[in-house]
């Protein structure tokens, strides 16, 4: 499975790589955001809501499993962090498949819920603000959107 890279030195650095990511992105498209508390899954998915003209501001989803906001296209904003069945079928399929764009933090939690082909994002903690950003897409639609964000 190949894997790209981006090392972000700042908050910002995140930011505008989630906003040029968003920019390539589908209706029905899925995110999956992994990383350590703090290492920036929320930052990152406020980048992709700037990238798709959203003005609300999006903040980590901490009771709420699901969020949506509008924009050029929906964004559907998961935490399943503390989802207490990870087995629980709260609909997703519904989300993973609809008219907008779905990112889901701590996705590794309900992998068995998860579609085949996903982008899968990992945030590493590499200094106080540092991060490296590993992109793992799998299935050609997230081969061929990364080939074109590091083009
Ligand atoms: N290079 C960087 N990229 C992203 N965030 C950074 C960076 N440097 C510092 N930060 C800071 O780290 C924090 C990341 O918090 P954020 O809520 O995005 O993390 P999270 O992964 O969603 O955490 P949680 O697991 O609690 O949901 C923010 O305060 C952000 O400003
Ligand atoms: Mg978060």
């Amino acid at each position: 499975m190949s894997e790209y890279e981006f090392i972000s030195t700042q908050t910002q650095d995140t930011l505008d790589f989630a906003k040029r990511l968003a920019a390539l992105l589908q209706p029905s498209d899925v995110i999956a955001l992994e990383g350590d508390l703090g290492a920036g899954k929320t930052t990152f998915t406020k980048g992709l809501a700037l990238g798709l003209d959203i003005t609300r501001t999006v903040n980590s989803p901490t009771f709420t499993i699901i969020k949506e906001y509008n924009g050029k296209m929906p964004l559907y904003h998961m935490d399943v962090y503390r989802l207490s069945d990870s087995s629980e079928d709260l609909g997703f399929d519904e989300y993973f498949e609809g008219s907008g764009v779905t990112v889901v933090e701590w996705a590794h939690l309900i992998e068995e819920q998860l579609p085949e082909e996903i982008l899968t994002i990992q945030l590493r903690h590499t200094g106080d603000d540092t991060r490296k950003i590993v992109l793992q897409p799998k299935g050609p639609r997230y081969e061929q959107l990364c080939k074109e964000l590091f083009s």
